[in-house]
Parts: structure tokens; C-alpha cells; sequence
């Protein structure tokens, strides 16, 4: 059993005083412990948690007054109710009590019913005052949480689960520092796509959070709400038995340990049971947890929200690349397998996350521009005149036109401009060079020509990947090593096979 039985320091240098008040609090249900000084009393404060002090003021050495002042004049002790017992009457004495610190008096020789009814009330104050300080406790908790999962937080890479890991952590790690605080989670996340529940126990052990999965069919033993509707209950030791959730408690007790109180939120999506608070749970405990809850609930909202929308965008992106293939001889899956290549090389030259997603998904729009090329340019199986050439160039200056000026899609803009661009300055539109071409023009133009030779066209055959591989390492009068940053040349060459492997994989 985890409510413990309350403890009261007695501090008096007569012995028989001493064993005058342990008979009394002992039968009382305290736990009680003696000492003979002030030095001795200290050095118990200072090593266990004590509920209240009854303290002798006439000892040799160091007097109550003293053992009090310091007392109070520590921070960490000075909500410790102190109850001074004197068979002085004097009134000074008993201010001088007072100045130092001193919450109740006690007259010599005692009176037992009145000792218990002093005891009894300081302690419970003390009660309520930690309550208030966990409770202003709590809520600068619960704004740090806020803070920084607002901070942390990425709408598109969202993980429910290692929110509430945060949670749990925190409100696991503060157990160790207050033994008023659950000592256990169950949590149970509905994973609603596959409708299946994942279960896991948190405790905190030899200074550890240990974490293990529990009985994955724990929400059968749930009176789990309907689709939107939340459950917020608090259970104590005398609720339990008769609680509906009965066969849920025994399944913790037979991985675990004795249940003495729980706090739990119920809903569809996600179950949480903070089990083991140090203290009879009331609904304060509810809400604490439930406002922990609902942050996390509310981001998981906001980011199915953000990522539905990121969705749109990519299957629009694909949309427009798709547009411009009608006319092109570049059908099938090139645009995708050319985004691939990208990916890898960027990549390959330790671009940062959202660089990779960004030129895997703009790469396809490289030949948007392809819409405004009249497709018997597009088609014509031989040589184009030279009027042709300046006419397909252009394609590259469309592109970036129907892309326009968007900051979400200046990577795409920049591939459409700049993808036919040579390192030597021997490409078009601009003759750019080295690196005035952007990085990613310099990665795209690499993957689209390896993807081109891979295909048949109407003026060349099919390459194999060993054939296309040598024309861009070596050149063959056409492509020239030249034409490329040696940086990507290194990049692609170090990546052959997964080329090829994309190559494989989505060959239309
Ligand atoms: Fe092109
Ligand atoms: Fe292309």
C-alpha cells in the first residue's frame, strides 16, 4: 500500500516526554520518531520527508527556538508544521515561539486529546498547502508542456505515441521527486486506420522509465466510449471491486503490483490510466491529466489537418506533371523515377531532410513548360530545324512561367529553369556555368539524362545500365563529362545500382 501512514518528530532531551508522546500518536496510526537534540532532528529532516515536528524548547545546547528558526528559514523545510512544547506559560515565551516560526503550542504535563487534536489539524493543513503548491506546480507543467510540444512540434512527422512517451516521462520523473505523483501509466492508441490498439506500461524502476507492452486486448475489458465522446473517472482502493474495469485492474495486478487509486481518460482513439498517486485521487487529479491529454489530442488534430492539406499540394504537383507529359515522348513513370534519382543523389550529398523531400516531389515538374511546345515539335521523328531548337528551348522559361513565384514551389521553378544548364556553360536557356546554376538544377540534370538513355527515342535505342553509365562517365560526343558537377558526377557513380533499382522498379 502506497498511502502512507503520516510521520511526526518528536524532539524532547527528557525520555520519559518522549515516550509519553509515542504513546500516544503510535496507537493513532502515526508512525512516529524520537530524538534526544536539535542536531539529531535536524539531520532526520534533512534525510526523510516528516509531517510534523512536536518540539521541546527547554534542551541543553541548542533550544526549540533554534531548531525552529532554522528550520523555517530553509526553503525546503519550512512547510513542515511545528508545534512547540513548553511548560513555560509565559506569554513572551510563546511570542518568542511565535517570531520563530512556531504554528501551535503544547503545555506541559500533555493532554493527550488535545496532543491528537493539534496533530491531527496541522497535518491536515499541511495536506492542503502541498496540495496548493503541486497544483501551482502543475500548471507551470502544464504550460512548459505546452511550450515546448508547440516548439517541437512537426505537423508533418507527428507521432502520437511519442507525445504521450513525453508526457508520461515527465509526470513519471517527477515521481522520484514527489512521491504524491503516479508511480504508472497504461496507455492504450488506437491506430485507427488499421483498428488495432497498441498497449504499453510505463514505470519508473532503479531510476529508469521502464516501458512494456501490455495485453493488447486490453480495451476489451473497457467500457470504451463511442466515436468523439471522452470518459474521465477517478477510482480509490474502495471503488475499485465494484468498478466495471475490475478485470482491467486485475490484468495491471498480474504484471505488476497492488493498485491503490487511478486516474483515467477513455476515449476511441487513445486510453490513458495514471495509477498509484500518492494521496486519495479526486477530480483535480482528472483534470490535470485530461489537460494533458487534450494538448496532445489537439496537435494530432492540427497535424492529420496540416498533412491532409501537404497531401493535396504533392498529388497537385503530380497532377501538373502528368499535364505536361500528354505530348511528351516521356511518358510513364519518368518524372517519377527522375524525382527518385534525385532524392538519391541529394541525399548522397547529406542535403538536409526537407531538401530531399522537396526535389523528390519538384523534380517531376522539370518539362511542365512542355504544355506550350506544339507537339509536332514535341514528336517530329527527325533532326528539328534550327527555328524547332529555339522553339523547344524554350521550355525551360515556360516551366518556370506556369510555375511562377510561389516560395512552396521556387525549388520546381528553378529545375524548369534550369535542368538543360551544362557545368561548362555549354547548355540553354542561360549558358550558365558552374555553380551559378543552382544545386538543384545541376543534381536534376544528371537523373533526367540517365533516364533519357534508359529509354528508347525516336533517334536512339534503349541503353542498358552499364552502356548508360559509361556515355555520362566518359561521355560519347553528345554528353560530356564536362557538362556535370563532379560533385554529382561522384554522387551518381557512387549510387549506380540504386539507379538501376529505381530504373527496375518503376519502368513504365
Ligand atoms: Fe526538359
Ligand atoms: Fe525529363
Amino acid at each position: 500500500m502506497k498511502l502512507k501512514r503520516k510521520k511526526v518528530l518528536c524532539v524532547d532531551d527528557e525520555p520519559i516526554n518522549l515516550q509519553l508522546l509515542e504513546a500516544v500518536l503510535k496507537p493513532n496510526g502515526y508512525d512516529v520518531i524520537l530524538t534526544r537534540n536539535g542536531s539529531e532532528a535536524l539531520e532526520v529532516i534533512r534525510r526523510e520527508p516528516i509531517d510534523i515536528l512536536l518540539l521541546d524548547v527547554m534542551m541543553p545546547d541548542m533550544d526549540g527556538y533554534e531548531v525552529c528558526r532554522i528550520i523555517k528559514g530553509d526553503e525546503k523545510f519550512r512547510n513542515i508544521p511545528i508545534v512547540m512544547i513548553t511548560a513555560l506559560t509565559e506569554k513572551d515565551d510563546r511570542i518568542k515561539g511565535i517570531e520563530a516560526g512556531a504554528e501551535e503550542f503544547l503545555s506541559k504535563p500533555f493532554n493527550f486529546s488535545e496532543v491528537l487534536a493539534r496533530v491531527k489539524m496541522l497535518i491536515k493543513m499541511k495536506e492542503l498547502n502541498d496540495r496548493l503548491h503541486m497544483a501551482y506546480k502543475d500548471i507551470v507543467n502544464l504550460t512548459k508542456y505546452g511550450g515546448m510540444a508547440i516548439q517541437y512540434f512537426n505537423p508533418v512527422n507527428f507521432n502520437l505515441k511519442n507525445s504521450i512517451d513525453s508526457i508520461i516521462n515527465q509526470a513519471i520523473r517527477q515521481q522520484e521527486k514527489n512521491d504524491e505523483r503516479p508511480e504508472l501509466f497504461v496507455v492504450g492508441i488506437n491506430d485507427e486506420k488499421k483498428n488495432s490498439w497498441h498497449w504499453t506500461m510505463y514505470r519508473f524502476l532503479d531510476r529508469h522509465i521502464k516501458e512494456q507492452e501490455f495485453d493488447a486486448k486490453s480495451h476489451e475489458l473497457l467500457p470504451i466510449p463511442e466515436s468523439g465522446m471522452t470518459h474521465l473517472a477517478v477510482l480509490n482502493a474502495k471503488d475499485m471491486k465494484k468498478s466495471e474495469m475490475a478485470h482491467f485492474f486485475d490484468k495491471i495486478r498480474e504484471t505488476s503490483r497492488a493498485i491503490d487509486n487511478a486516474v483515467l481518460y477513455l476515449s476511441s482513439k487513445l486510453c490513458i490510466f495514471a495509477l498509484n498517486y500518492g494521496h486519495d485521487v479526486s477530480d483535480y487529479d482528472a483534470s490535470v491529466l485530461n489537460n494533458f491529454v487534450v494538448q496532445s489530442l489537439f496537435l494530432k488534430h492540427l497535424s492529420s489537418q496540416v498533412q491532409e492539406t501537404e497531401d493535396a499540394f504533392e498529388y497537385l504537383v503530380y497532377s501538373l506533371a502528368r499535364a505536361a507529359e500528354i505530348n511528351d515522348e516521356d511518358t510513364g513513370n519518368h518524372i517519377i523515377r527522375v524525382g527518385r534519382y534525385c532524392e538519391v543523389i541529394a541525399e548522397y550529398l547529406g542535403m538536409d531532410d526537407k531538401f530531399i523531400h522537396t526535389i523528390k516531389l519538384q523534380a517531376t515538374l522539370h518539362d511542365v513548360g512542355k504544355i506550350h511546345t506544339p507537339p509536332e515539335i514535341l514528336k517530329k521523328p527527325g533532326k528539328l530545324t534550327s527555328d524547332e531548337w529555339v522553339e523547344m528551348k524554350k521550355h525551360t522559361i515556360y516551366g518556370a512561367k506556369i510555375i511562377g513565384d510561389h516560395y512552396r514551389l521556387g525549388m520546381a521553378a528553378n529545375i524548369a529553369r534550369t535542368h538543360h544548364e551544362k557545368w561548362d556553360g555549354s547548355g540553354y536557356p542561360h549558358g550558365l556555368s558552374g555553380e551559378e546554376i543552382p544545386i538543384e538544377g545541376r543534381i536534376i540534370s544528371i537523373a533526367d539524362i540517365y533516364d533519357a538513355l534508359r529509354n528508347a527515342r525516336v533517334y536512339k535505342p534503349a541503353f542498358d545500365a552499364e552502356t548508360t553509365s559509361k556515355i555520362i562517365l566518359e561521355g560519347d560526343g553528345r554528353v560530356l563529362p564536362s557538362h556535370f558537377d563532379a560533385r554529382i558526377i561522384k554522387a551518381f557513380k557512387e549510387n549506380l545500382s540504386r539507379f538501376g533499382e529505381i530504373y527496375e522498379e518503376l519502368r513504365g
